[in-house]
């Protein structure tokens, strides 16, 4: 495996990110580091601001073409994607479209989600929802579980593409069948997958699918995008709205909902537009190097990372299949936020979550950076 290469000058790419020059970056499941491109975008705003006092037009046209890139990455249109400041305001929309006055009460999610989408679908338990949960079952969930969980009283089936503890992958088209089958929708969560993997919402068949910007997409928090299947979208009507919302907000008028006939029924206020200007800069990058040949680069890393932590003696958490699983590799640790802590005195950046610590490299990741990270991870973990 030594001298194994991605298919991009991995040179170039690296000395577009200046935190490089000080640190390993392992943390890409949590924050990506700055590159040159996200930082002047966010400066483009700024001299925007600062030169024309407002330039409303050309803010958003940002937001639009920040639509059309995170459509790109998804395999979309821009009029399927909706703008919101976090997948959790996303997931909220989407539950307020939601019917939960009929026999369709059921919302089945994963164990693998993140909080913040658990607690949306919890929060529907007052408005009627009952919530049944797919199991994790040593760091992975067996897909045959939604077969049976799943029925004709289900609503909404709601799943993480990749489980933000381990990185472990659902099998999300089995899973969007499935809801299909049973005549539920399908929300899928792919913050923790998109920028590793190809993903295409077509082949996949879900009716949603929601990401924020910060991880492996090379932006910043403050933005996140939601796709809406274009063939259910004039059925719902959120009751989390506003005038982004309307076929045309800038009618200002107060009495009536016109709602849009494309995704941006879901748009609520006024967008986030620096945060558009940078998650436009570090989508183009993901689009540019494409996902196909990160994937490719992120197995290398992967197995490395899986078979260097073996050999230190650490314990992995979840999965060693590579097929199911992204480069974030998590290793059982004894107190996660002091070797986190330790690590980050001596410039390697990883991510404690829980009971472990997770290592997420990304595509300009070195393998020295890996074996640099799991020496320092072993040193810490073995020091009595
Ligand atoms: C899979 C996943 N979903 C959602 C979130 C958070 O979403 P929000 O944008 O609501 O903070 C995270 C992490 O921050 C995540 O890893």
């Amino acid at each position: 495996m030594t001298g194994a290469r991605p298919g991009y000058d991995l040179g170039v790419w690296r000395r577009r990110i200046p935190l490089l020059a000080s640190c390993v970056p392992m943390n890409n499941c949590s924050q990506a580091p700055q590159t040159d491109a996200t930082r002047a975008a966010a400066e483009r705003y700024l001299d925007s601001w600062n030169t024309s006092g407002m330039d409303w037009d050309a803010w958003m046209a940002e937001v639009a073409l920040a639509k059309a890139e995170f459509a790109k990455l998804i395999g979309a249109t821009a009029a399927d994607i909706a703008v919101f400041s976090s997948v959790s305001e996303a997931a909220s929309a989407v539950a307020s479209a939601l019917d939960l006055g009929g026999r369709r009460t059921g919302i089945v999610v994963s164990e693998a989600e993140f909080p913040t989408v658990a607690h949306v679908w919890l929060a529907q338990e007052r408005r009627g929802a009952r919530v049944s949960w797919a199991p994790v079952r040593n760091g992975s969930i067996d897909p045959a579980v939604y077969d049976a969980l799943v029925d004709d009283r289900t609503a909404l089936v709601s799943a993480c593409h990749g489980y933000y503890v381990n990185g472990f992958i659902q099998d999300a088209a089995r899973i969007a069948a499935r809801a299909r089958e049973a005549g539920a929708l399908s929300f899928l969560d792919v913050y923790q997958t998109l920028g590793t993997i190809p993903v295409n919402v077509r082949a996949l068949g879900v009716d949603f699918l929601a990401s924020g910007n910060l991880k492996f997409l090379m932006g910043i928090p403050g933005i996140a995008f939601l796709y809406v299947r274009p063939e259910i979208v004039e059925s719902l009507h959120p009751s989390v709205t506003g005038w982004f919302g309307r076929a045309n907000p800038f009618a200002f008028d107060a009495k009536s909902l016109d709602w849009s006939p494309t995704a941006s029924r879901f748009d609520s206020g006024t967008p986030p537009v620096i945060n558009a200007y940078v998650s436009r800069a570090g989508m183009e990058i993901i689009n540019e190097l494409g996902p196909a040949k990160i994937r490719a680069w992120h197995e290398v890393l992967g197995r490395r990372l899986i078979a260097g932590g073996r050999s230190r003696g650490l314990t992995l958490h979840g999965s060693d299949d590579i097929t199911r699983k992204t480069a974030t590799t998590a290793f059982i640790v004894r107190n996660s936020h002091a070797v986190e802590a330790a690590m980050r005195a001596r410039g390697v950046l990883p991510s404690a979550r829980g009971e472990v610590i997770r290592l997420a490299p990304h595509f300009y990741t070195t393998l020295d950076d890996v074996d640099r990270a799991l020496d320092l991870l072993a040193e810490l973990e073995h020091a009595t």
